[in-house]
Parts: C-alpha cells; sequence; structure tokens
C-alpha cells in the first residue's frame, strides 16, 4: 500500500535541481529588489520594527508571524530566514539570554541579512544573531565551508572527486551547520514551500533531528484547499511564487506526524485566502509541532484523566482517551501531558509514593488504555482519614 501523503509525493517530472534554480533566482532579484507579487500581508509586533532597517523590512516576503510564539532565554533557528526579519524580531523576543540562528541558501539574502545584523544589535545593546548558509533540507552541510573545501580540492579526476566526497562527509559529521538537539525552537516564515517535493520528507526529518527533546517547531507557510495539478507543480514562476509547492492543508500537519512529533497543532489559519489560482485557495496556516516522544516507558503508578470536551480522543502514540476516565500512563507520557500543548487537557494524578525510576518496571504502552485502580496510585496500605477541607465564605464546600 502506498502510504506517500499528497505534499510529499514526488513530482513526475520536475527536476529538484530546475526548482532550486528557479528559488534562487528569484530570491535573489527579490533581494535587490522589493518584489510585491511576494508579499503577504502580516502585521508583525511594532515595538520589534523600529530597529529593523528599512529595506530589510522593505523585503518582508513571510506568510505569519512565527516569532510571536517565542520566550526568553530560548535557541531559535529560522530557516529561509531571507533579510533577516524574523531574525531581528526573534532577537529581540528571545533577549540577551537567548540565541538565533539564521539559515538560508540565497547568498544576496544572505548580504543583506548579514550587513543589517549590527545596525540591529547596535541599536538593542546586544548581538545573539548570526546568519549561516545551508540548504534546509541539509542542515547538517555549512554551505560556506563547502565552498572553501571544494576551492582546496580541485577535482580532475574519479579519485579526485571520491577524497572530496570523504571530505564532505566529515565536514557534516565533525562541523554541522546545525548539530543535532541543538536548537529549542525551529521557526520558518513561507519557506517549506519552496522545497522540492522529492526533499520534503528530508526536510521534516532535519527539523527533528536540529531540535532538542521537548523542543518545537513553529512553523508559517501557505497551505492549499485542494491539491495543485501537475501543470502548476511543475510552472517555475509559480513554484518561486510559494504556490505550487504550497502544502495540502492536512497534507502540512500530517508531515510533521510522519516525522515523528507530537501535539500537533494549527495556531493560526488566514482566514480569506491569500491568493486563489484557478479555483483552489491558498492561505498562510501557522503550525506548532512537539518533539520527545521517543523512548522507553516506565510503570510509576501514575494516572490521568482526560478532562474533555470530546467523549474520546487519540494522541500521536495511539493512546485513545475516553473523557472522565482515570487511566494508567507510563512515566513519558504522564510527563508529556503535564506540559504544553497538553497540560489544560488533563487531570495529572501523581502516585503518593513514586518507585525510584532505576528499580521502576517496563510500561507497556497500549492502544486501548486501562483503569488504573486509585489504589495503584494511593498505595494498598493507604488508609487515612480527614476531617473535612476549612470553609470558605465564597467557595463553600457543604
Ligand atoms: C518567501 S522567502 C521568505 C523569507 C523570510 N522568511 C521572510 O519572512 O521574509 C523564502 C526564503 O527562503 C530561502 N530558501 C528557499 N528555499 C530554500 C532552501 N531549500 N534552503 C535554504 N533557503 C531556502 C530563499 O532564499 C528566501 O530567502
Amino acid at each position: 500500500m502506498d502510504t506517500t501523503s499528497p505534499s510529499l509525493a514526488p513530482l513526475p517530472t520536475s527536476e529538484p535541481a530546475s526548482i532550486e534554480a528557479a528559488v534562487r533566482q528569484r530570491y535573489s532579484e527579490a533581494a535587490q529588489a522589493r518584489e510585491a507579487e511576494l508579499c503577504c500581508p502580516v502585521s508583525y509586533d511594532p515595538q520589534y520594527l523600529r530597529v529593523i532597517p528599512q529595506e530589510v523590512l522593505d523585503r518582508d516576503y513571510g506568510c505569519g508571524d512565527p516569532s510571536r510564539h517565542l520566550r526568553p532565554g530560548e535557541t531559535v533557528l529560522d530557516l529561509g530566514s531571507g533579510g533577516g526579519k524574523i531574525c531581528f524580531i526573534a532577537s529581540q523576543a528571545v533577549g540577551p539570554t537567548g540565541r538565533v540562528i539564521g539559515g538560508d541558501m540565497n547568498t544576496d539574502m544572505l548580504a543583506l541579512a548579514r550587513k543589517s545584523a549590527p545596525v540591529v544589535s547596535a541599536a538593542i545593546g546586544y548581538d545573539n544573531v548570526a546568519f549561516r548558509r545551508g540548504r534546509i533540507q541539509d542542515l547538517a552541510l555549512d554551505v560556506d565551508a563547502l565552498d572553501a573545501l571544494i576551492a582546496e580540492t580541485p577535482v580532475r579526476s574519479a579519485d579526485d572527486l571520491a577524497l572530496l566526497n570523504e571530505k564532505i562527509e566529515n565536514l557534516r559529521r565533525i562541523k554541522p551547520l546545525v548539530a543535532d538537539q541543538s536548537v529549542d525552537v525551529v521557526v520558518s516564515n513561507c519557506v517549506l514551500n519552496l522545497v522540492s517535493p522529492q526533499d520534503k520528507r528530508k526536510l521534516f526529518t532535519e527539523i527533528h533531528r536540529v531540535l532538542r527533546r521537548g523542543g518545537r517547531a513553529v512553523i508559517s507557510d501557505i497551505v492549499c484547499d485542494e491539491p495543485v495539478p501537475s501543470h502548476m507543480r511543475e510552472d517555475p514562476e509559480l513554484w518561486s511564487g510559494c504556490i505550487s509547492g504550497a502544502f495540502l492543508e492536512e497534507g502540512f500537519l500530517e508531515a510533521f506526524e510522519e516525522a515523528g512529533f507530537y501535539g500537533i497543532s494549527v495556531l493560526e489559519r488566514q482566514e480569506t485566502p491569500w491568493r486563489t489560482v484557478q479555483g483552489i485557495e491558498f492561505r498562510s496556516l501557522t503550525v506548532e509541532a512537539f518533539k520527545g516522544k521517543e523512548g522507553p516507558c516506565w510503570e510509576q503508578h501514575h494516572a490521568v484523566i482526560y478532562r474533555g470536551p470530546f467523549r474520546e480522543v487519540v494522541d500521536d502514540d495511539g493512546h485513545r482517551l475516553r473523557r472522565g476516565a482515570r487511566v494508567a500512563v507510563c512515566e513519558k507520557t504522564f510527563n508529556i501531558y503535564a506540559q504544553a500543548p497538553y497540560r489544560a487537557h488533563f487531570d495529572l494524578v501523581v502516585p503518593h509514593v513514586l518507585p525510584p525510576l532505576p528499580s521502576a518496571q517496563p510500561f507497556t504502552c497500549e492502544p486501548d488504555m486501562k483503569r488504573r485502580s486509585p489504589r495503584e496510585t494511593k498505595g494498598a496500605q493507604y488508609d487515612a482519614t480527614t476531617e473535612a477541607a476549612a470553609c470558605n465564605i465564597s467557595g463553600a464546600c457543604c
């Protein structure tokens, strides 16, 4: 059975190189002069815009604002950072204890961002932003370092090529553009759609790789309400214009699911389409997805109660939870439900005595969750009797 989702299905005819070349050329031109066609109006928090050079603001080719969801102290990676606007906003949102990395493959966009960075840091009084050159579907490869390697390793034979390939693999391993598990939040604004269909699955795997456990992706991108027909998908102008590579709306969320994320949800959805092409609506969606559901399951006698309002829900590990039922969960699932985005939906039942993890038994996670007897959480010998809690006038409890 072919389980490939429509958004990730390779195109039969388009070559990734031709898509990438069209994107590269379009954004080189768009770095030099503002291109109105590529703009999707977004209102950013004006307090952060004052310090950003006007030529960066003019070259706003975003479709949403993932920076709204950042917190002080976080390490952020912006995929396809363009002129640097989201990085400069993020730099202020995370503050001097946070860090921001902007990644883009386009040298003209990077030149604009790198030139503007000292202007912003002088105005805010600290410097926490760096721009790196790379392809977002291959975040291990530092393309500036690759250029230097190619310059010092001329290729005149197959043996030379083998040597260069070996050096490239070493470069990825020893000095990756973005290291494994080094980022708290991956953000992106209107870029993922530009990656060729052949590379989209790898792109989501890379986002997952660079995030630390418990980290999250907050991505604004363009989605469509119907599949884009092949004649539109093969048009380089529509590709580079964020139309042809748009995700089918449900496919965008499925792509995070396939890469191993959990707690995936839509934070913002543009109601009125940005563009309608041949009857297909294209609009901006901002999605959040968390990393960290992998790993062993241990029995510590935890329970949770799903509050509703749905009669039943299923999480990204396939656990099926019935509203109001006290069910047994492993220590890992308990800790996941105890945090965003799930916390508000659960009552958490903490065991009276917590067996230490090194002596805990493995827990078998099953789709149909078993009832947790309160005796297991309280302990078989528990027989306390207490007085009624003291009443206060407003919240009397008979
Ligand atoms: C639509 S613009 C968005 C720029 C920026 N995020 C903003 O909000 O203005 C797309 C940017 O992504 C970059 N880009 C496109 N495909 C890329 C890829 N595969 N790897 C790295 N950068 C890419 C382009 O060079 C361009 O700067």
